[in-house]
């Protein structure tokens, strides 16, 4: 036995993943279920470091050190279960299960559990950064066992992506507090795109710009504080034409966005906790909608496309009150994703550190951001913030911000273009800094239809109204 670590399951990303490891001086073993794509990695990269190849999984088992690192990277689900059920019964006492997949959390910890039986561990590990970031350093966020990550950590921080000579890897909680916040991380990544969506789409709309000239605009704000791999490929993709065409590409690719589910996910479990991810959510509601075409073909035909035709007066304010509300509100829905991991840290006990969070996803992952320093100092300055927007900085961003949201929602509400993210943006702002909401008239109605009761502002205890008799208040 002389491989340091094995990857089963050589499509793209695992593939991807043994050839850093292997260009990082480790051995790799390498297995695949059927033989070829296994031969097709050692004929074509097996120069770029030390490979043990092998065509059944006994043999790869059996060609690696002890305790054995294996990694799964296969597709989420049956496929995982089917491999991890193959591997359990050739392994020993303290070897190691590694599932890079974009698995559910929730199967995460049952694995977990399961193998915990066995005395095996079982690492559930987000991997983010797509085919070039698993090649060449991606983020890389693993739960399980802090005995598991002794032996992962040092090979995980060395093959992930660096940034100030900090790897974009640590430990991030026990059983599934990896897969969690890979889920979360994914679903911060719908309500990026989002935000990028609907400023485009207002630059477009309101001074009918093309993509083109979209697309410098975007390449400006990349040198601000919204640097971020998202908005630098933005800028690629509007300048991109099509070569069949010679139309702008970003108007030959049909408008219904699709979704593999890690965003619902976080929604789905959002509500759960009860943490108002809205950002997210309606990030991918808004991807929902896209994809009714028949209800969109039916609504374009009843109603007119705009309410108002509508140019906006002066271009650079525009474009810098767009800029403001797309920063305002990602604060926000950044704000709502460190909610919710804090909530699921608190839920399933797994002591998360916020600050550590948003290090490892400075580099390497889909949402990598110069803003995540901030978001790091913010966390690492006061652990207990209630909220990231009121840390100084984020504060401070967002009030300057507010005239310039406040009118880009109201010019997109005039003129009928959707910003289902930057509109709940903004009334989640609000709402959180109202001074009374209506919730207290929620209340109310519900006291008076189904005595459910409420609390007074003036004196603790539960009351009801008795609606159907003579009003008085009755202590509950
Ligand atoms: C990443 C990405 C990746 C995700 C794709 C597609 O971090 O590398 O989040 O894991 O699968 O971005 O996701 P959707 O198909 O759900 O858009």
């Amino acid at each position: 036995a002389t491989a340091q670590v094995g990857v089963t399951g050589l499509a793209v990303m695992g593939r991807n993943l043994a050839r850093n490891l292997a260009r990082n001086g480790f051995t790799v073993a390498v297995h695949n279920r059927s033989p070829e794509r296994t031969r097709r990695l050692i004929a074509e990269h097996g120069g770029e470091g030390t490979f043990v190849p092998s065509e059944s999984l006994g043999d790869f088992v059996d060609s690696l050190e002890r305790p054995r690192a294996i990694i799964v990277m296969v597709k989420a689900g049956a496929p995982t279960d089917a491999v991890v059920n193959e591997l359990v019964p050739l392994l020993e006492p303290g070897d190691i299960v590694v599932d890079c997949g974009n698995a559910h959390f929730a199967a995460t910890r049952r694995r977990e559990e399961t193998l915990r039986g066995h005395g095996l561990h079982f690492v559930g590990t987000g991997v983010s950064g797509g085919e070039e970031g698993a090649l060449h350093g991606p983020s890389i966020m693993p739960g399980g066992s802090a005995e598991s990550y002794a032996r992962l950590g040092p090979m995980f921080e060395k093959i992930a992506a660096q940034v100030d000579g900090t790897p974009c890897c640590r430990h991030i909680g026990p059983d599934g507090a990896g897969h969690f916040v890979k889920m979360v991380h994914n679903g911060i990544e719908y309500a990026d795109m989002q935000l990028i969506a609907e400023a485009y789409d207002l630059l477009r709309a309101g001074m009918s710009a093309s993509p083109a000239e979209i697309a410098e605009i975007f390449r400006e704000w990349n040198s601000g504080e919204l640097e971020s791999f998202l908005i630098e490929i933005t800028a690629d993709v509007l300048a991109h034409t099509d070569a069949a065409t010679g139309r702008p590409f970003v108007d030959v690719v049909l408008d219904q966005a699709e979704q593999k589910g890690t965003g619902r996910w976080t929604v789905q479990n959002a509500l759960d906790l009860g943490i108002p991810i809205t950002g997210i959510a309606e990030a991918t509601f808004a991807r929902s909608l896209s994809g009714h075409a028949d209800q969109r073909a039916a609504a374009r035909r009843a109603f007119a496309a705009a309410s108002e035709k509508w140019q906006v007066e002066e271009r650079g304010t525009f474009v810098e009150d767009v800029r403001r509300a797309l920063l305002a509100s990602k604060i926000v829905a950044y704000a709502q994703g460190f909610d919710h991991i804090r909530a699921g840290s608190r839920e399933y006990d797994w002591n998360i550190d916020l600050g550590g969070t948003a290090t490892i996803w400075r580099g390497g992952c889909i949402i990598r951001a110069r803003f995540l320093d901030r978001i790091r100092e913010a966390y690492d300055a006061e652990p207990e913030l209630p909220t990231l927007l009121v840390a100084p900085w984020f504060a401070e961003t967002v009030n300057a911000g507010v005239p310039g949201w406040r009118k880009v929602v109201a010019y997109a509400a005039r003129a009928g273009v959707p910003t289902p993210a930057f509109s709940s943006s903004l009334a989640y702002f609000d709402a959180l800094r109202a001074e009374r909401l209506p919730a207290a008239l929620i209340q109310a109605l519900r006291d008076d239809f189904g005595a459910h009761t409420y609390r007074r502002v003036d004196r603790a205890g539960s009351f009801h109204t008795l609606w159907a008799g003579d009003r008085s208040e009755v202590e509950a």
